[in-house]
This record gives C-alpha cells, structure tokens and sequence, in this order.
C-alpha cells in the first residue's frame, strides 16, 4: 500500500480508509478481532460509510479511484458470518436483512470512478458478491487465492445480487456451475471464465497493479455477445433443462431444494438484470429459513466443533509419520498422509504389498496434486520401509496389520523399543480391545486408536480412541495429528464398534432381518436413500464387504448365526469385492431389479429403517462413549453419512418428537 496523505473516518473498527497522493482511495478490510475476514453486520455498516465518503469526495473530484483489498496476511473475506445468520426467523427478516447489502453493492457498481478489487487468499460467497460489484478484480496466483460460491453448501445460494453479476460476467453455463457445485476455484480458472481480470504474482504486487489499473481506468468487460445469447428464453429453457437432469443424479429437490430454485430463477429471469436481482432476494428468503439450511448450517458448525477437538497450542508438529501394514488400510492411511505434506514410510512383512500399496496410491497424487513436480515430490516422500528404519525418526507410528491381537502386540512391543520419546503411538484396529493391545507394551499409557475409515481418501472422520490406560496427552496429540491431515477427530471411548461401528450395525442388521421377513432389498435402499442416507444399509453391508459385517457383529454380540449373511460369508459370497453378496455386482455397481424400486411410499420405511440407528446413538450418548450430543451428531455424520440436512440423528429425533406441552410442567 501507498503513502497515506489523509486518513477519513478513524474511527472505522473492521476496515482501514485512507487516500494516497494519486488521489485513490483504500479500504482495507481487516476484521478486528479475528482471524478472517467475513462480511457480518458491523464491517457493512463501516463499508456504508466508507462508500458514502468515497461518493461525497468523487462528486468534488477529491478521489479518482477506490481500491478495496483485504488487512490480513492470508485470506480476503470467506463469506458473509454465518454466525449471524441464525438471528433471522422469518423470511422478513432476510429480506430486510439483505436489501440494505444489496442497496450498498449497486452503489459501489455505480460509482463514477473506478473501483478496483484486489484479491489474495480465500474469496468466497459474499466476498466474491462484493468482489463482482466492483469494476475490476485482480488476484494472485498464489495456491492459497481460490475463489468460488459455497452457498449451496449451506442450502441457500448467493443472496447480494452474485447470482445476477455472476452470470453477466461468466455467462450462465460457467457461472450456474461454479454455483450449483460450490467448489472452488483457483485464481486462474476464475480468470478463465471471467471472474477475475487480471492476476498478479504475490500479494505484494496488488497494490501496485491495483493503482495501474485505476490511473488507467480499466474496467471488466461483461461476457460477450456470445455467451449472453444462452440468456434468451429458448437456450436458457434449454440449458436449465440440462442443468436439472445433471443435478437430479446428485441431490434430491426434496433435500436440497436451494440449487433447483436457483434454476428456477435463472430459468425465469436470466438476461433480465434487474428482474433477477430482486426475484434473487424473494427465492432466497425461504431457503434461508428452511430446517435445510438450518440444519446444513448446523454441519458446518459441527465440523467446527469436531475440529476444535485438537488442542492448537501443543507446540508439536508432526511431520514424519511410518505406517506398519501395507494392505487395504495402511497403504491409503500412507497415502492421505504424505497428501497432506507429511514424509510416510511404509512397512510390511511383504515387499510386494509394500510396491502395490505405493503404486495405488498414484490415483490420489493426480487428483491432489495439479504439477508433475509436485506429483514427483509426493511420491518421493512415499518411502518403502520392509525393515521398519522410519520407527526411531517418526512422530506418529500407526499400526494397521492383520486383526490378531498376538502379531499386534509383538509387532509395537518391538515399535515401542524403537521409537523416540515424545512420539505417538496408534493401532488401527476396528475390533480389539486398545487396552489388550496396550498389555503387551513396557508403558501401555502411550498407546491410543486412530480408527480410520474406508476408503481412507473419502472419509472424513477418524475415530481417536481413549482407552482406560490411554494418558490424556496422548489422545490430545493423536487428535492434533488427525487435524494436520485434514481430517476431524472425534475422540471416542474405547468400547467394541467405538461411535460409528456401534451406530450403523443395529442399523444394518435391522435392515438384514427386514430382508429375511420379506422386505425387497431394492425397497429397502430406496427408502434410506429417500431419506438421506448416501447409500442404503443392504447395500452398504455389500460394500463393507459381508465378512466384516459378520465379524462387527460378533464383537457387537448381534446374533447373526443361520441368517443369511452367515450363508452368504461361507458361500464365500463377500459383497462388491467378490461380486456378489446381497447383490450381484457389476462394474463396481449393485445390479437392481428395477419393478422392485417404483413403490411410492417410502417416508415410513425410511424412518423406521433408520429408527435403530438413532436409538444406538442415544444409547452411545448416555454411556458416554462420546463427550456430548453435538459430538454425537457430528461422529454420525461425518462417519456414515447421516443424512447431513436432517443436522444428525439426536438432533432430527428432538425435532420429530413434539414439544411438551407448555402447561405440562406447570401443571407438575
Ligand atoms: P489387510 O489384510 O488388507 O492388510 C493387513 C496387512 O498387514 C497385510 O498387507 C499384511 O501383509 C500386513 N502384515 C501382517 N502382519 C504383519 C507384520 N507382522 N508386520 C507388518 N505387516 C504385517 O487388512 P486391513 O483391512 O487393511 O486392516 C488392517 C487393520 O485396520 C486391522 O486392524 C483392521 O481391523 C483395521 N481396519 C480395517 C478397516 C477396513 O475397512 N478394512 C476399517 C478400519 C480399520
């Protein structure tokens, strides 16, 4: 930034103005108080202000330019607060809460003089709408910039007029898919489609460029001609035609309504600024409302939470991690980790798997990571360790070998002699006691459960598992790696099936029993995936594979011996990897016999399939395997896919059950 000459408005709290000796205008938003920058009640009515100064002093030709730009270091502004949003009950509410913002964005668009937006680090949501409002945007190049619209995470989609400026920027194809997908993008790609107008090199180059572009009075041209053709009705009909096939495939209308209307809206409106512009805040306001959005945003609260389970102030960073097992687990557990930055060797009693682990894990690389370069550092941090050298230098070990409490202690007895003090030690295992385990150790204290899931890559949560021996500062730590691979942690109890094991089996196996009377198994996993689940149980305990199925239940004590799923494992009939279980399995999918999937009446099934689920984590509650409800909701979640916009299991049954009655406990 430049020279201040004068410094307006000082008493500003969230954003820093000042104008320099060229005469442009600077205000720099840097939320005091917090470490990113979202774009909540105060920093509006401050940028009111500051927009206000800027119009007085552009009329009297006292500024010839506005740059706005963000204070801290990393990050530009990550959205609106969500925070805030849960004060707005009505759908008034929003509207009143979203006309004075979008009032504020038209007369930024609006000023005489240019206005600049310099982007680095994350612009996203209301960021991105303030950012579009602008006349021209330049970003950097840096890895961390990336740009984008998550609204439609949260259920809604975005309510300052982006969805309009968005379009005429991007043409509706492009833009409609950075909105209906919510995934972000980087600074080039926003480039590409025209988001973005100019990128620089590093942060340092912005104010630089930013001031080019004013004294040269640049200014983002709209999509062309081209593009906005797709906008009249016959196309747009068209396209929104498309646009709704492809998101069928991926989300119900009846759980995610926000993309459907915001179809609905470009449908309607699209070409048609200013008719969209308001027809924006009218669709936006009862999603915003809704238990949806709600409930949605309540998962983000809970991935928070799950996140908040890893002390941040340990002053340890672990960097090298050695995995002892090299199978189905190990090798991918191998993989995420070097993914996400950290050096992995890898051990096995069998070379081979070591190789074919290692070579798995190329699919991830490429899909992580964008150069060849970084591909190639990737893999080099991968290293094949058949003797174990990587135990005395690493952080973590994680032992992921065969479910046999025998080998398994031998095998971190031997760990626990190598490693260097201060390190973590963590067994995967689903179905041992941690404490059994932990017997064989000279200081069993040390040991704690990393409970991954598979497929390691998709999974979110990790299970940490305290068991009765386990010393608190382990589970912290275990629970800080956990975090520094970009997974949640949730710290469990060392019980059989920890949290989600324990929730999904009554699920699964009262599913299986339903079979057995009678029930289809198309019916069946239509009515839990009518209900929200991502896949359903028969075909969930297909995929799991049947022979861990019928171990869970053992442990879980769920007699199983005569039912079908015990024929099924000794005709060797496993489930997808084998090619059939409950299904017959082609090309990775479950073959349905489609007369059996049309019945309509599916609400009464589904919740009664899932009944089970959520009486087991009310039991898990009360028994404390988890520390509360929220960590309940979110292990549930984030562990099996519960039906996110139902907000978890314990959270959907206090909103079925009805109220008490008010006079009740009066009347006591
Ligand atoms: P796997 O059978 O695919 O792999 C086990 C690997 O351990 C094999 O490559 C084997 O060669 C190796 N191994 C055996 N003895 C060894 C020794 N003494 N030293 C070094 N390597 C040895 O098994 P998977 O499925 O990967 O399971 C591993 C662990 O993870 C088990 O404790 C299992 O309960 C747990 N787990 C499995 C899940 C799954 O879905 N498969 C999910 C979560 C946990």
């Amino acid at each position: 930034m430049f020279k201040a000459v004068s410094r307006p408005l000082p008493n500003l709290k969230d954003w820093r103005f000042s104008i320099d000796q060229w005469g442009i205008a600077w205000a720099e938003f840097d939320r005091d108080g917090e470490s990113q920058n979202a774009l909540g009640q105060r920093p509006l009515e401050e940028l009111g202000e500051i927009i206000a100064e800027v119009e007085k002093r552009a009329r009297d030709k006292q500024v010839i330019g506005l740059v706005i730009l963000s204070g801290k270091e990393r990050g530009f502004i990550v959205g609106a607060d969500i925070r805030e949003f849960a004060e707005l009950k009505t759908e008034t509410d929003v509207v009143d809460k979203l006309r004075p913002v979008t009032g504020l964005f038209d007369r930024i668009e609006k000023l005489p003089i240019p206005v600049v937006c310099a982007i680095n680090g994350f612009c996203l949501g209301g960021g991105l709408e303030l950012a579009l409002a602008c006349h021209y945007r330049i970003a950097t190049r840096d890895a961390g910039t990336k740009l984008g619209f998550p609204e439609v995470k949260l259920g809604i989609f975005p309510g300052f007029n982006g969805t309009v400026r968005a379009i005429r920027q991007a043409g509706a194809p492009a833009a409609m898919t950075v909105m209906l997908t919510g995934k972000m993008m980087s600074a080039s790609a926003a480039r590409a489609v025209g988001l973005v107008d100019q990128l620089v090199d590093s942060r340092g180059a912005l104010p630089w460029a930013a001031r080019k572009a004013i004294l040269s009075k640049r200014k983002s041209k709209p999509a062309g001609f081209a593009k906005r053709m797709l906008d009249v009705w016959p196309v747009r009909n068209l396209l929104a035609r498309r646009m709704r096939d492809q998101l069928s495939k991926k989300a119900r209308e009846a759980h995610y309504p926000a993309p459907y209307r915001l179809i609905d809206l470009y449908e309607t409106y699209g070409g048609n600024d200013e008719a969209m512009k308001a027809a924006e805040s009218r669709a936006f306001a009862p999603l915003m409302v809704s238990d949806q959005s709600r409930n949605l945003r309540r998962v983000f609260w809970l991935s928070e939470l799950l996140k908040g389970q890893a002390p941040k102030n340990l002053g340890w960073r672990p960097q090298r991690v050695h995995v002892i097992g090299a199978g189905t687990m190990g090798a991918d557990i191998a993989g995420w980790c070097v993914a996400s930055g950290m050096e992995v060797t890898l051990q096995d009693v069998s070379p081979e798997q070591i190789a074919k682990g290692i070579a798995a894990q190329g699919k991830l690389f490429a899909r992580k990571f964008k150069t060849k370069a970084q591909r190639d550092a990737a893999k080099a941090r991968l290293i094949a360790d058949p003797a174990g050298d990587g135990i005395p230098r690493a952080d973590v070990v994680i032992e992921a070998i065969v479910e046999k409490l025998d080998i398994k202690r031998r095998v971190l007895a031997d760990v626990e002699a190598r490693m260097k003090p201060g390190s973590v030690v963590a067994t995967n295992t689903s179905s041992l006691q941690i404490e059994d385990i932990a017997a064989g150790l000279a200081d069993p204290g040390r040991l704690i459960g990393l409970h991954f899931f598979n497929p390691v890559a998709l999974m979110p949560l990790v299970e940490v598992v305290r068991g009765a021996q386990s010393r608190e500062d382990e589970v912290k730590r275990g629970a800080a790696f956990v975090a520094a691979i970009d997974k949640f942690p949730l710290i469990t109890k060392s019980v059989p099936g920890f949290l989600v094991n324990r929730v999904l089996t009554p699920y699964m196996f009262g599913a299986m029993k339903r079979l057995q009377e009678g029930e289809s198994k198309e019916r069946i996993d239509e009515a839990a995936r009518a209900f929200g689940m991502p896949m359903g149980p028969i075909e969930l305990a297909d995929t799991v594979g049947l022979d861990v199925c019928s171990h869970v239940a053992k442990i879980l004590n769920y007699p199983s011996a005569g039912s079908a799923l015990e024929q099924l494992v000794a005709a060797g009939k496993l489930g997808k990897k084998t090619g059939e279980g409950f299904y017959v399995w082609q090309a990775g999918k479950p073959i349905r016999d489609p007369r059996r999937t049309d019945a309509e009446e599916m609400d009464e099934l589904g919740r009664e399939l899932i009944q089970p689920l959520i009486d087991e984590a009310q039991k898990c509650l009360d028994a404390g395997i988890v520390e509360n409800a929220d960590l309940v909701d979110a292990g549930v979640i984030f562990g099996t896919g519960f039906a996110p916009f139902r907000g978890g299991p314990l959270h959907y049954k206090a909103s079925e059950s009805p109220p008490a009655p008010a006079h009740a406990a009066a009347a006591e």
